[in-house]
């Protein structure tokens, strides 16, 4: 199989000559059939010109000059649509992401392990050099929302290869950072694998992920939920088990407190609990349709953290809203639901059933 790297620059004048140098001769070393796809935005500090002046040392480097700084994803896309291998690739041009690990990538896809490789920091044996604690945050914050749509743990990084079939019928959007993300909503696989790499930040130059970046980030992601109706349904169907949970903790409470002749305190206390047992149970195989038997303890136990959380954040905005911006506290309450059954589902849909 033959394999076509895609790299975007944008002032990586200092970067490129190493990184193509140690990407032909990873190819060499390991006999693999490969192409580099330069896609440079015009970049003030020369960087094309630089590109050019490669191009005429490796014959199997191609170079797009486009007009000015359109951004990352399309340069991906502008790139893939000259590429001629069957294996698509993409990764950074400030060596952040280690060319020794193409191979790896390269192989499972090569071998028929895996349609789809992703060179990732957040699986076991991945990880991250030289990012400020709130770069992390930022990552992890965005990754987690990610979650929503995938089990992938590293759906942010900017290292990965497809085949070519799976981008085959999908309509990418060019806008925006993330076009891994939207690889793996849009496209089609059957096997992704995660590679553990270890990110180093750039020494040269500057990041160009900026706050118009964390926007569209964020209407895309808003957007993927007509891509992904089944999390639309989970919803629903967790907001019904909800409510089911509601009425079973009242029959309860009634049964407990006036047939059984409990304390209605204690009662209460009762049928919270199997109010929530219940809600577990429904949940765990009805909304997120997973069989009864895996990691029940475990599950029931981050179940319960995150009810009573739920709880919690029910009573702050319930206090917000009353207090501070003096809502009746019937209609405090009925939003108030509303934030934490939201709050609610994304706990569990992140955190607890997603495997
Ligand atoms: N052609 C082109 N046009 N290239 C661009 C543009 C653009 O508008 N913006 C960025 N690039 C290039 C950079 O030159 C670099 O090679 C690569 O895209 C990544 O940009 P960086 O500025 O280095 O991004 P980063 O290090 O902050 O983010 C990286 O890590 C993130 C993981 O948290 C990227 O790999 C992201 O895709 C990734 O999500
Ligand atoms: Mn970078």
């Amino acid at each position: 199989m033959k394999l076509s790297m895609v790299i975007p620059t944008y002032n990586e004048r200092d970067n490129i000559p190493k990184l193509i140098q140690k990407i032909q001769e990873e190819f060499k070393e390991n006999k693999i059939d490969g192409e580099i796809i330069m896609v440079d935005d015009n970049s003030p500090d020369g960087t094309g010109k630089i590109l050019e002046d490669l191009k005429k040392k490796y014959k199997n480097l191609k170079v797009i000059h486009r007009t000015g700084k359109l951004g990352l994803s399309s340069a991906v896309l502008d790139g893939w649509k000259i590429a001629n291998g069957e294996v698509l690739g993409v990764m950074d041009a400030d060596l952040s992401h280690p060319p020794e690990k193409i191979k790896e990538l390269f192989w499972e896809i090569e071998k028929g392990e895996a349609d789809f490789t992703i060179g990732s920091r957040y699986v076991k044996g991945g990880e991250i050099k030289g990012w400020t604690l709130k770069r992390k945050l930022m990552s992890k914050t965005a990754t987690l929302l990610a979650r929503i749509y995938t089990k992938v743990k590293d759906p942010m990084t900017g290292f990965f290869m497809i085949k070519k079939e799976v981008i085959r019928d999908a309509e990418l959007n060019p806008k925006g950072f993330k076009i891994l993300l939207e690889v793996i909503i849009k496209g089609r696989y059957q096997t992704i694998k995660e590679i553990p790499i270890t990110f180093i930040n750039r020494v040269e130059g500057k990041s160009k992920a900026g706050t118009k970046e964390i926007l569209y980030y964020l209407r895309n992601l808003a957007g993927y939920l007509s891509y992904k109706k089944k999390v639309i349904k989970e919803f629903f169907k967790f907001a019904i088990v909800g409510g089911i949970g509601t009425l079973v903790n009242v029959v309860i409470l009634y049964l407990l407190t006036e047939k059984a002749g409990i304390y209605y305190i204690i009662s209460a206390i009762f049928s919270f609990v199997i109010a929530m047992t219940s809600n577990f149970i429904l949940n765990k195989i009805w909304t997120f349709e997973e069989s009864i038997k895996s990691e029940t303890a475990k599950k029931y136990l981050q179940f319960g953290l995150v009810s009573t959380t739920a709880l919690l954040i029910n009573l702050i905005f319930l206090y917000l809203f009353t207090e501070i911006f003096g809502v009746y506290y019937i209609i405090s309450q009925i939003l108030a639901i509303g934030m934490a059954l939201i709050i609610n589902f994304l706990g569990n849909k992140i955190w607890i059933f997603n495997k």
